[in-house]
């Protein structure tokens, strides 16, 4: 594959999400942009193939999930409900507590914008689907529903006795997911809707424990590091902590960086798009950052 192929998909991929934050403040936007640019080739410059990867463990996710290819009849029904949000042109009402929420806290926008710019890709989806399937995840937390579609994608892996529970902010987008999780009958997430801040304490107290956790909201440094110190004491020897965008700011690069020196966290892996962190104590302390 050519250095060509590889930079655009990805890049025009992320940017749309990077545009719904500098659309906010345009002035800074072609600043975002070239800098986002300069840390994706920064990041091709140094990432491995599997072909590098010594670990065993490593190696196995890479095959079993990272590059596996099988296709999953959930798939489907998500990328068919996707495809309806795509032509939803109804707005919503906006209440954004996260990452450049202090100009616009609330503004109308529409369900078709949400779904372009805050989902997940299917690419990621996919991932987070294989991810939780491979874990054997039962116990799962979710920051950042928004529309519900990273939430499906993780709550079809794992099965009617597992849980999936899931915070957002925003109640007009909650109401949404809340109707797509009924439209694809996933009666094992909970939603809870409210600021991280005091849903997160709550959430935490009624969980035994975390298998796994995606981080999807509020992408800057201080919270983020805040919301991972939080959900630090329930991990265990095979959690998967996923963290999305982490070079989608300055912010972010740095809560990535000091995530990784964290002592609890042995292995991490750099997707680019995402980074995924381990505490197995039979690991060396190893980073790797991997073309995806
Ligand atoms: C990127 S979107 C999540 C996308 C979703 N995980 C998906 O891929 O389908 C981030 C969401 O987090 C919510 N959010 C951001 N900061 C928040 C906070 N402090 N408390 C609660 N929700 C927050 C936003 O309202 C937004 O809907």
């Amino acid at each position: 594959m050519g250095a060509g192929q590889l930079v655009c998909p990805i890049f025009f991929e992320k940017i749309s999400r990077l545009r719904t934050s500098t659309k906010k403040n345009p002035i800074f936007a072609p600043v975002n942009t070239i800098n986002y640019l300069l840390r994706y080739l920064q990041f091709l410059a140094t990432a491995k193939t599997k072909y590098y990867i010594h670990s065993p463990f490593v190696f196995n996710l890479i095959n079993e999930v990272i590059y596996d290819k099988r296709h999953y009849y959930a798939f489907d029904d998500i990328a068919l409900l996707r495809e309806k949000l795509l032509q939803n042109k109804h707005s919503i009402t906006i209440a954004d507590y996260g990452a450049g929420s202090t100009r616009m806290p609330k503004h109308q926008r529409r369900i078709a914008q949400i779904a372009t710019h805050s989902s997940v890709s299917d690419k990621v989806g996919r991932l987070l689907f294989k991810l939780a399937l491979h874990q054997k995840a039962q116990h799962l937390l979710e920051l950042g529903t928004a529309l519900g579609i990273s939430t499906l994608y993780q709550a079809r892996a794992v099965g009617a006795n597992a849980c999936i529970h899931t915070i957002e902010g925003c109640p007009q987008t909650a109401a949404y997911a809340k109707r797509n999780f009924e439209v694809l009958t996933a009666t094992n997430i909970q939603l809870h809707v409210g600021r991280f801040e005091t849903q997160l304490p709550k959430v935490l107290a009624q969980m035994p424990t975390l298998d796994m956790v995606l981080f999807d909201g509020n992408h800057r440094k201080m919270p983020t590091l805040q919301y991972f110190e939080q959900c630090l004491p329930l991990a265990h020897e095979n959690s998967v902590f996923i963290f999305d965008d982490i070079y989608w700011s300055a912010e972010m690069v740095a809560a990535w960086e000091q995530i990784k020196q964290h002592p609890k966290v042995r292995l991490s892996i750099d997707l680019f798009r995402v980074g995924l962190v381990f505490f197995k104590t039979d690991q060396a302390k190893e980073h790797f950052k991997l073309y995806f």
